[in-house]
Protein backbone atom coordinates (compact mmCIF):
# COMPACT_ATOMS: atom_id res chain seq x y z
CA UNK A 1 0.00 0.00 0.00
CA UNK A 2 1.19 3.49 -0.80
CA UNK A 3 2.23 5.63 1.95
CA UNK A 4 1.79 9.37 2.65
CA UNK A 5 2.78 11.72 5.08
CA UNK A 6 1.70 14.93 5.88
CA UNK A 7 3.87 17.28 7.98
CA UNK A 8 2.19 20.44 10.41
CA UNK A 9 4.23 23.27 11.24
CA UNK A 10 4.49 25.64 13.90
CA UNK A 11 0.94 26.99 15.23
CA UNK A 12 -0.87 24.51 13.31
CA UNK A 13 -1.68 23.26 16.34
CA UNK A 14 -3.77 25.74 16.93
CA UNK A 15 -5.97 25.77 14.21
CA UNK A 16 -9.93 26.88 14.92
CA UNK A 17 -8.70 28.96 17.43
CA UNK A 18 -5.97 30.65 15.58
CA UNK A 19 -6.70 33.94 13.33
CA UNK A 20 -9.97 32.23 12.18
CA UNK A 21 -10.46 34.95 9.56
CA UNK A 22 -7.38 33.78 7.94
CA UNK A 23 -7.02 29.82 8.77
CA UNK A 24 -11.00 29.12 9.05
CA UNK A 25 -12.79 27.46 12.14
CA UNK A 26 -11.48 23.81 11.68
CA UNK A 27 -8.83 22.26 13.83
CA UNK A 28 -5.71 20.35 12.95
CA UNK A 29 -7.59 17.28 14.56
CA UNK A 30 -10.46 17.28 11.97
CA UNK A 31 -7.75 18.29 8.79
CA UNK A 32 -6.14 14.69 10.00
CA UNK A 33 -8.96 12.93 9.97
CA UNK A 34 -10.41 14.19 6.53
CA UNK A 35 -6.98 13.33 5.57
CA UNK A 36 -7.61 9.43 6.65
CA UNK A 37 -10.92 9.33 5.31
CA UNK A 38 -9.38 10.55 1.91
CA UNK A 39 -6.62 7.81 2.24
CA UNK A 40 -9.13 5.29 3.18
CA UNK A 41 -11.35 5.82 0.15
CA UNK A 42 -8.15 5.80 -2.31
CA UNK A 43 -6.39 3.00 -0.66
CA UNK A 44 -3.45 5.00 0.85
CA UNK A 45 -2.25 4.90 4.17
CA UNK A 46 -1.74 8.53 5.53
CA UNK A 47 0.52 9.37 8.36
CA UNK A 48 0.20 12.93 9.99
CA UNK A 49 3.11 14.42 12.07
CA UNK A 50 2.68 18.64 13.65
CA UNK A 51 6.29 20.35 15.54
CA UNK A 52 6.54 23.71 16.63
CA UNK A 53 10.24 22.58 16.29
CA UNK A 54 11.90 23.29 13.23
CA UNK A 55 14.92 20.23 14.18
CA UNK A 56 11.93 17.50 15.18
CA UNK A 57 10.89 18.50 11.29
CA UNK A 58 13.84 18.22 9.32
CA UNK A 59 14.04 14.45 11.98
CA UNK A 60 11.24 13.51 10.63
CA UNK A 61 11.75 14.33 6.91
CA UNK A 62 15.38 12.51 7.85
CA UNK A 63 13.15 9.25 8.81
CA UNK A 64 10.85 9.65 6.02
CA UNK A 65 13.63 8.24 3.49
CA UNK A 66 12.54 4.59 2.43
CA UNK A 67 8.94 4.95 4.24
CA UNK A 68 7.07 7.21 2.43
CA UNK A 69 5.71 7.69 -1.19
CA UNK A 70 4.93 11.62 -1.11
CA UNK A 71 4.95 13.82 1.52
CA UNK A 72 2.29 17.03 1.64
CA UNK A 73 4.06 19.87 3.91
CA UNK A 74 2.67 22.86 5.26
CA UNK A 75 6.34 23.79 6.83
CA UNK A 76 3.92 27.11 8.78
CA UNK A 77 6.08 30.30 9.10
CA UNK A 78 9.06 27.94 8.59
CA UNK A 79 8.10 28.24 4.85
CA UNK A 80 9.59 31.38 4.87
CA UNK A 81 13.05 30.91 6.55
CA UNK A 82 14.37 27.49 7.09
CA UNK A 83 17.25 26.62 5.02
CA UNK A 84 17.42 23.48 7.04
CA UNK A 85 13.87 22.03 6.04
CA UNK A 86 14.61 23.21 2.39
CA UNK A 87 17.76 20.84 2.65
CA UNK A 88 15.74 17.82 4.38
CA UNK A 89 13.81 17.51 1.59
CA UNK A 90 16.46 17.95 -0.88
CA UNK A 91 18.41 15.58 0.69
CA UNK A 92 15.50 12.61 0.84
CA UNK A 93 14.45 13.21 -2.42
CA UNK A 94 11.22 11.80 -2.16
CA UNK A 95 8.36 13.89 -3.79
CA UNK A 96 7.00 16.94 -2.03
CA UNK A 97 4.16 18.90 -1.79
CA UNK A 98 4.15 21.89 -0.62
CA UNK A 99 0.31 23.58 1.06
CA UNK A 100 -0.86 26.24 2.86
CA UNK A 101 -4.32 27.65 4.27
CA UNK A 102 -3.95 31.10 2.23
CA UNK A 103 -2.90 32.69 -0.50
CA UNK A 104 0.48 33.16 1.09
CA UNK A 105 1.22 35.79 -2.28
CA UNK A 106 -1.77 37.79 -1.23
CA UNK A 107 0.05 38.43 2.17
CA UNK A 108 2.67 40.42 3.74
CA UNK A 109 5.54 40.83 1.02
CA UNK A 110 7.50 38.12 3.78
CA UNK A 111 4.98 35.33 2.98
CA UNK A 112 5.36 35.54 -0.50
CA UNK A 113 9.19 33.86 -0.59
CA UNK A 114 9.43 30.11 -0.05
CA UNK A 115 12.17 28.32 0.53
CA UNK A 116 10.81 25.10 0.34
CA UNK A 117 9.42 26.01 -3.32
CA UNK A 118 12.00 24.99 -5.46
CA UNK A 119 12.91 21.28 -3.91
CA UNK A 120 8.73 20.97 -4.39
CA UNK A 121 6.96 19.22 -7.16
CA UNK A 122 4.39 22.11 -6.73
CA UNK A 123 2.60 24.46 -4.05
CA UNK A 124 -1.20 24.82 -3.76
CA UNK A 125 -2.14 27.66 -1.46
CA UNK A 126 -5.22 29.62 -0.65
CA UNK A 127 -7.97 27.17 -0.37
CA UNK A 128 -8.06 26.23 3.28
CA UNK A 129 -8.64 22.96 4.12
CA UNK A 130 -8.95 22.15 0.93
CA UNK A 131 -5.27 23.07 0.01
CA UNK A 132 -4.44 19.79 1.93
CA UNK A 133 -7.30 17.72 -0.03
CA UNK A 134 -5.85 18.86 -3.22
CA UNK A 135 -2.36 18.27 -2.21
CA UNK A 136 -3.33 14.39 -1.46
CA UNK A 137 -4.59 14.36 -5.36
CA UNK A 138 -1.89 15.76 -6.55
CA UNK A 139 0.32 13.26 -4.51
CA UNK A 140 -1.80 10.52 -5.84
CA UNK A 141 -0.89 11.99 -9.29
CA UNK A 142 2.71 11.56 -8.31
CA UNK A 143 2.03 7.94 -7.06
CA UNK A 144 -0.13 6.52 -10.10
CA UNK A 145 2.70 7.74 -12.25
CA UNK A 146 5.19 5.36 -11.06
C1 LIG B 1 0.56 29.11 6.48
C2 LIG B 1 1.04 30.46 5.94
C3 LIG B 1 2.30 30.92 6.68
O1 LIG B 1 2.73 32.16 6.17
C4 LIG B 1 2.01 31.06 8.15
O2 LIG B 1 3.19 31.40 8.85
C5 LIG B 1 1.36 29.88 8.75
C6 LIG B 1 0.35 29.14 7.98
C7 LIG B 1 -0.77 28.68 5.83
O3 LIG B 1 -1.11 27.50 5.92
O4 LIG B 1 -1.49 29.52 5.27
O5 LIG B 1 1.59 29.54 9.90
O6 LIG B 1 1.51 28.12 6.16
Amino acid sequence: MSKILIIHGPNLNLLGEREPDVYGTVNLENINQQAIEWGNTHSIDIDTFQSNHEGEIVDQIGKAKDTYDVIVINPAAYTHTSVAIRDAISAIGIPTIEVHLSNIHAREEFRHVSTVAPVSRGQICGFGIKSYILGLEAALSIINEK
